[in-house]
């Protein structure tokens, strides 16, 4: 299959990408190092194929997005999970890339500024709902619709991302290394195991995030074919 082929004509693809954010207080957060390349090379490649994409993406510095992309931005996993629901009814193709904030500070963000104190402070954190868990058990949804997760690890990868896959009722989930730094986080490169929820799975080379996208979008197509 040529990824610049009009295979998505008339499907509807929701993407998410980068960081979720976490107000400590008006000037501090809690976040991580995804730079949203990943989601956003995604949404390109289905839109490539000439799909209805919807990215919702959170703080990233990359620029606005590919052509013809609706883009929605949101800042913490809260308004994520809403901004989904508010999307995913229409969706073929579901792909939730970002990498969520898996605490938040366990008070409302405290207005103005934290001061500077001699000792040490204790930040409470809480955990955040699991976004994939709670569309898992959402109903109306397209009856074909493919729920695509990723599952970020630092050592047994395999087992690790397939339980994943089970937990958070996905039907593929690809997983990376994060723990190397010549791909994955802040890097245009990737490595990926695309595992299916039949445990067969494919390993990627070490390609561009470009390029992985449009493997992981063309693999789709292949399985629901
Ligand atoms: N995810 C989610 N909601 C969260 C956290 C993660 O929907 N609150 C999603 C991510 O977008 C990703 C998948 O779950 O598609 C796996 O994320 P990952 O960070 O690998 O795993 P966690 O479920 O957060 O578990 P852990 O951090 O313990 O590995």
């Amino acid at each position: 299959m040529k990824p610049s082929k009009k295979y998505l004509k008339g499907k509807v693809v929701l993407v998410t990408a980068g960081p979720t954010r976490e107000s400590i207080d008006v000037a501090r957060y809690i976040s991580n190092r995804s730079s949203g390349k990943m989601g956003y090379a995604l949404a390109k490649a289905a839109g490539d194929m000439d799909a209805r994409v919807i990215l919702i993406s959170g703080p990233t510095s990359l620029p606005p997005g590919p052509a013809h992309t609706k883009i929605v931005r949101v800042e913490t996993a809260s308004e994520m999970l809403k901004a989904i629901l508010k999307n995913i009814k229409n969706a073929d193709i579901f792909i939730m890339a970002a990498a969520v904030s898996d605490f938040r500070p366990a008070r409302h963000a405290v207005q103005g500024k934290i001061k500077r104190t001699k000792g040490p402070i204790l930040l409470k954190l809480k955990p955040t709902r699991d976004i994939l868990k709670a569309i898992s058990k959402k109903e109306g949804l397209k009856k074909n619709l493919i729920k695509v997760g990723f599952a970020a690890e630092t050592g047994s990868l395999m087992s690790r991302a397939y339980q994943k896959l089970k937990d958070k009722g996905l039907d593929v989930i690809i997983g990376n290394d994060i723990s190397r730094k010549d791909i994955g986080f802040e890097n245009d490169f990737n490595q990926v195991y695309i595992i299916n929820k039949d445990k067969t799975f494919i390993k990627t080379k070490r390609l561009k995030k470009e390029l992985i996208a449009q493997r992981i979008i063309l693999y789709l197509l292949d399985k629901r074919n």
